[in-house]
């Protein structure tokens, strides 16, 4: 099974994750978490351009890399780990690429940024995805302490133009679970359990 989670930065996604992952493994399931972009060495490397602040990357070269990224991820990691009897989560999959470098940068129409991710994924598609919904207004207090990356970086009105994305996909995709994010952590954790406990029963 394959979970996801999104939202834009600040949106609490890697402590929900931590919290799932320990639920899940002491109901006894194999659990393994990767984060995107990440996950292997290749996609490692094309992370830490992707967030370096000092490099300027045309829009288009950007959702190449992301995708590029995400490919190797799939092939190295995911499509082994998926044929076992696993739960794999993700830190971000293909839908942040929508959002970001298509309604976020603009860099190409949506609908060739929706081609792209097919190749890119394998035509992996998650079972789950959970929206961590937050307004950009509180993303933007808890992150204000942290240095920022070269996506983070990016402006308000591109950042206002994400949030729209993910607001799009959450009305247009069936397995986008949108959670209420401004609650507190335990109340977040326990609406993840209750869909994801739901969707584990079928
Ligand atoms: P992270 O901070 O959640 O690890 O994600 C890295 C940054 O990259 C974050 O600002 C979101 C952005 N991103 C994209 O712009 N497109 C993508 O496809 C992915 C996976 C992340």
């Amino acid at each position: 099974m394959l979970i996801t989670f999104e939202g834009i930065d600040g949106s609490g996604k890697s402590t929900q994750i931590d919290l799932l992952q320990k639920y899940l493994n002491d109901k006894g399931y194999k659990v393994n978490v990767f984060r995107e972009p990440g996950g292997t060495d290749v996609s490692e490397m094309i992370r830490g351009m992707l967030l370096n602040p000092e490099i300027d990357i045309d829009p288009v070269t950007e959702l190449l890399l992301f995708s590029a990224a995400r490919s190797q991820l799939v092939a190295e990691k995911l499509l082994p780990l998926l044929k076992k009897d696993v739960i794999v989560i993700l830190d971000r999959f293909f839908d942040s690429t929508t959002a970001y470098q298509g309604f976020g940068r603009k860099s190409i129409p949506i609908e060739q940024i929706k081609q792209i991710n097919k190749v890119a994924t394998h035509q992996l598609v998650p079972d789950l995805t959970f929206y961590l919904r937050l307004s950009l207004k509180e993303a933007a207090e808890r992150t204000r302490q942290f240095e920022k990356d070269r996506m983070e970086l990016s402006g308000d009105s591109f950042f206002q133009n994400v949030f729209e994305g993910f607001e799009h996909l959450s009305k247009t995709e069936e397995r986008f679970k949108a959670i209420d994010a401004g609650q507190d952590i335990q109340a977040i954790h326990e609406d993840i359990v209750s869909i994801l406990e739901k969707r584990l029963e079928k």
